[in-house]
């Protein structure tokens, strides 16, 4: 049930995105401990690098709102395949702790850990003998 409320906050994000360089469209929606939602859309910029992927944007947005705790993250886009966050969103999951993340298109949904997704995301980063 929860899953159909995020999706559906992130296709609605999705309207919302700026890609004119690329025409690929992204959204995500990002379910907090407390049961609030927060949505991101890919956000492009013409120096190609500055791009802002839809993950990031929603996990940015909640932890401006003081949110800490997460239970779950969807993105979407209108692809043949659903969607992989990419390498820096997972590792971006992995700084605040989402656990689960659902990737769909129009007509699949993939459920994966994080875990999964990124094994061992933070082990041994700043971790020096005393
Ligand atoms: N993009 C996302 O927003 N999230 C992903 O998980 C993968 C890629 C965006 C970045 C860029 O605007 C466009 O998709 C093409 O890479």
């Amino acid at each position: 049930m929860i899953w159909e409320t995020l999706l559906e906050h992130a296709w609605a994000a999705r309207e919302n995105a700026y890609a004119p360089y690329s025409n690929f469209r992204v959204g995500a929606a990002l379910l907090a401990a407390d049961g609030s939602i927060f949505s991101g859309c890919n956000v492009e910029n013409i120096s190609y690098s500055l791009t802002q992927c839809a993950e990031r944007v929603a996990i940015g947005s909640a932890v401006a709102a003081g949110k800490m705790e997460f239970l779950a993250i969807a993105v979407v886009a209108d692809t043949q395949v659903p969607i992989s966050p990419c390498g820096a969103c997972r590792q971006v999951m992995a700084e605040f702790g989402v656990p689960v993340v659902m990737m769909a298109n129009r007509a699949q949904r993939l459920e994966m850990s994080l875990e999964e997704l990124l094994p061992r995301a933070s082990a041994g980063i700043l971790d020096a003998p005393p």
